[in-house]
């Protein structure tokens, strides 16, 4: 950072991931079984509450909420009404909250919540937050004056039932799927109201196979631990996944979170053996995949046993894979990554995994 450019939003990390969905009792033990999330906070009736749920959920530096409606008339029940299961808030971790507002305010963002002071024994947080695309919001979390278990309102959640950790470590990048023409407009978003710079482009000559293209740029925030990455469909011959989505989703949404992890075939093999359902790769992928990446220090044939595909760029290479979606709408899904020096995002795969995508879409008749 120069201070001929400043960088007017400071931004720390990935606060949590909340997501608003039909049953959050059920999709914690989803979380905690499947994804080896590990309980940390809860509200609820017990704790006052009269119209929601939340439970907390932790692995490495990733925080999940899980939120649900008590009551039929509510924000909650009528975004889980919409799109179903999905991304609510993308909350940003900063050192002030008030300020991260009035940047992003005075810029043009449209204001979700004004800047609220909430405070238990255990100390005080600020919280603002701002609209994004489609129904989602980032909330500005301001906690460095609390020493509590999450957020004021949350006490310690501790079940009996513990199941343990897979390795995932941190939030790499959070996708917004957007409608048709916006994603410029998101950038720009991105990039005026929020202080982001654009990583690189690709176009639907990229991105594309026989049937389905897509479009997508990545911005990323000044100190590079926030990166967003944007989609919007591109016309095919048949309907592209993105496109399938926002039909789904009923607008724009968070279409992926990619969790990192420094051991992805130990990641990948519990995520497995309890039950996660991955995309799977065509055979053909590992017979010419060593000719695209070059030589890798992992064994190729338990990559291929995983179903991991591989990709490089100047700086390295780069290890990932991509769930199915986590709930019946085909909407969002996850991404395990392990980066071997690549700061990319796995654009050689994108080609392997649409025509995944596809046969999986056309099973569901929305090709
Ligand atoms: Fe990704």
């Amino acid at each position: 950072m120069n201070t001929s450019n400043p960088d007017f939003l400071p931004l720390n990390g990935t606060d949590y991931v909340e997501f608003y969905v039909g049953n959050a009792k059920q999709a914690a033990h989803y979380y905690q079984t499947a994804f080896g999330f590990q309980p940390l906070a809860y509200a609820g009736l017990e704790t006052g509450l009269t119209d929601r749920t939340s439970y907390v959920l932790q692995q490495g530096k990733i925080r999940f909420i899980l939120t649900t409606a008590l009551v039929p008339d509510s924000e909650i029940g009528e975004h889980v009404k919409q799109h179903g299961d999905g991304v609510k808030v993308v909350a940003l971790w900063v050192d002030d909250s008030r300020k991260a507002f009035e940047e992003t305010t005075s810029r043009g963002a449209k204001p979700y919540l004004q800047p609220t002071v909430q405070s238990d024994a255990n100390g005080e947080v600020v919280l603002s937050g701002i609209h994004i695309y489609g129904e989602t919001v980032h909330i500005f979390v301001e906690r460095k004056n609390y020493k509590g278990v999450f957020l004021p309102g949350y006490v310690k959640w501790e079940p009996e039932y513990q199941p343990t950790d897979v390795g995932l470590k941190y939030v790499d990048h959070m996708v917004g799927n957007v409608d048709w023409g916006q994603m410029n407009i998101w950038t720009e978003f991105y990039a005026n109201v929020m202080g982001f710079k654009q990583l690189i482009s690709f176009d639907d000559t990229d991105i594309s196979t026989e049937y389905t293209a897509l479009m997508s740029k990545v911005m990323s925030n000044n100190n590079g631990y926030i990166k967003f990455p944007i989609n919007e469909p591109a016309k095919g011959k048949k309907k592209s996944q993105i496109e399938e989505y926002v039909d789904y989703y009923k607008g724009s949404g968070v279409q992926h979170v990619a969790m990192a992890t420094d051991n992805i075939m130990f990641t990948v093999g519990e995520l497995r053996k309890r039950g996660v359902e991955f995309l799977t790769v065509p055979e053909t992928y590992y017979e010419t995949v060593t000719e695209r990446v070059g030589l890798i220090e992992e064994d190729l044939k338990v990559l291929q046993n995983l179903g991991v595909l591989i990709d490089r760029d100047d700086e390295g290479y780069l290890l990932q894979l991509f769930t199915k979606p986590v709930e019946d709408r085909p909407t969002v899904f996850f991404e395990i990554i392990q980066r071997k020096g690549a700061k990319s995002f796995g654009k050689g795969n994108f080609k392997a995994l649409f025509e995944s995508i596809e046969r999986e879409q056309a099973r569901r008749g929305t090709l």
